[in-house]
């Protein structure tokens, strides 16, 4: 693998930094947008379904975007990734591997959506391991599996591996009973190779997974999305490689907008589209900030209260409250004045930092799957961890508007999240930095010096 930056994927994944907040003062100014990881990473798989070189625009460098790379490099592909530029470049011609290692599956829970790629192209796939990424529930794959079985595939364990196979991909009539996002993609890259036109009723329509087929269409993919939430696709023969724009990071977009609203700030994002974080923007008005949104709905400018109100709200699939932005939301809330109720219906156990917010002075009490926050009129700085993307940003979200220092543990998941957000984040005013301690602190042993000190070195 090769990028411009030199940095290899594990530096990027490294586990022991963490980042370091300070109260900040009200963030102001015009930021731009990175491509949206979510549709990044089922695109790179999506890959699989093509024979020759790719290009894809607007590639977050993320980690979790190295991953997926690594991922596609055990399958046979060469990747090159100019991360100054965010092109990615995929050659799969010659794809000869339908192996996926267990360590590789375990670091992202992605990894998964590279099985219904390898069945279309292979007829046969195995998976080490059971896939892994943030800890929020238990984020089983039974949709998944189940699907692909209709769809003729015999699956079976052998040992640790996960085994699939199939001589020919059947069309079926394929009804989630919840629109999972990831059984949706997945089911989509298989069917695009399957014989007939598989129907999939009930499938999320998140704009990443819009995004996808907008990428499969161009590969000469036949995929059709009908109201209430049904996609045809009808298998071909061939799909050929493809130059593919991702969209921009409507979560990085919502994060930025708490960011500011929480710190008392005045921003603009002319790269973020209103009309993929509708109900999200609902919200912040109805806590009291004053949303602006361009023509077309493109372009959000947010003007925030001083005096922000608590609001109640509840996650859902796509177009309802992105359950991604609930965790900076409650960061949000914790320091809004009144009583929110914020309920989560996508993940039964994603909130984890609601414990890491209590330990910097938040009222919050959890019952099943609401959480009640009371707003407190100050946050103290305090040590916390971050154990999913989303709960990093919660917590330096806090972090901007709490008394003191905060220092947030579990820096690679900001880092698979988020490309260098911490930057725009400094540049709109947030006194916020990232630590990577392997990296600040590397110790040598100095072969030129007589006493044989060791030396500390910055590099
Ligand atoms: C994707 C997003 C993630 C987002 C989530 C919901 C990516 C890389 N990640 O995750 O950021 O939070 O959508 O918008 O795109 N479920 C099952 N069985 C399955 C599959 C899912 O029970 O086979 C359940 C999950 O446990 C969860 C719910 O369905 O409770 C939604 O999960 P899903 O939409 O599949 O999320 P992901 O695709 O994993």
């Amino acid at each position: 693998m090769n990028n411009k930056s030199g940095k290899s994927a594990q530096a990027q994944n490294n586990n022991n930094g963490y980042l370091k907040v300070e109260q900040s003062p009200a963030l102001t100014g015009e930021v731009l947008l990175s491509g949206a990881k979510n549709a990044v990473l089922v695109t790179i798989a999506s890959l699989v379904l093509t024979k020759g070189k790719s290009i894809l625009h607007n590639v977050p460098a993320s980690a979790d975007v190295f991953e997926m790379m690594e991922l596609l490099m055990c399958l046979g592909a060469t990747t090159f990734f100019d991360t100054e530029q965010h092109h990615l470049f995929v050659d799969t011609t010659y794809l000869n591997n339908w192996i996926v290692p267990a360590e590789i599956m375990r670091k992202t829970r992605t990894s998964i959506l590279a099985m219904g790629p390898l069945l279309a192209r292979f007829g046969k796939v195995r998976i080490g391991g059971l896939p892994g990424g943030d800890a929020i529930g238990k984020r089983p794959i039974d949709y998944h599996l189940k699907n692909f079985a209709k769809m003729g595939v015999i699956i079976s364990q052998e040992g640790d591996f996960l085994c699939a196979e199939v001589d020919a991909l059947q069309a079926a009539r394929l009804v989630l009973e919840y629109p999972s996002v990831g059984a949706t993609e997945n089911i989509i890259m298989a069917a695009t190779r399957a014989q007939g036109a598989t129907k999939i009723i009930n499938a999320a329509c998140e704009p990443e997974v819009l995004n996808l087929i907008a990428a499969l269409q161009k590969m000469g993919a036949k995929i059709t999305v009908e109201v209430p939430a049904t996609i045809t696709v009808e298998g071909v023969d061939n799909l050929q490689a493809i130059e593919h724009e991702i969209i921009f990071d409507r979560l990085e977009a919502g994060s930025l907008l708490i960011a500011a609203a929480a710190t008392g700030g005045e921003i603009y994002i002319p790269d973020a589209s209103a009309d993929l974080l509708d109900v999200f923007l609902l919200k912040l008005e109805e806590m009291g900030h004053t949303i602006t949104v361009g023509e077309g709905g493109q372009g959000i400018h947010l003007k925030s209260t001083q005096s922000p109100r608590a609001v109640s709200l509840k996650t859902g699939p796509y177009p309802g409250f992105p359950t991604d932005l609930q965790a900076p939301m409650m960061a949000l809330q914790c320091v809004a004045e009144g009583i929110s109720i914020i309920e989560e219906t996508v993940f039964e156990n994603r909130f984890h930092h609601a414990h890491e917010l209590v330990k910097m002075g938040a009222h919050i009490k959890i019952e099943h799957n609401k959480a009640i926050v009371t707003g407190v009129k100050h946050l103290c700085g305090a040590e916390v961890v971050a154990n999913d993307i989303r709960a990093s940003m919660a917590l330096v979200v806090a972090g901007m508007v709490a008394h003191g220092t905060t220092t947030v543990l579990g820096l690679h998941h900001w880092k698979r999240g988020y490309d260098a957000l911490e930057n725009k984040l400094q540049r709109l005013g947030a006194r916020v930095s990232v630590h990577e301690q392997n990296h600040d602190q590397i110790w040598f042993f100095d072969e030129r010096s007589k006493d044989k000190n060791l030396r500390k070195t910055d590099t």
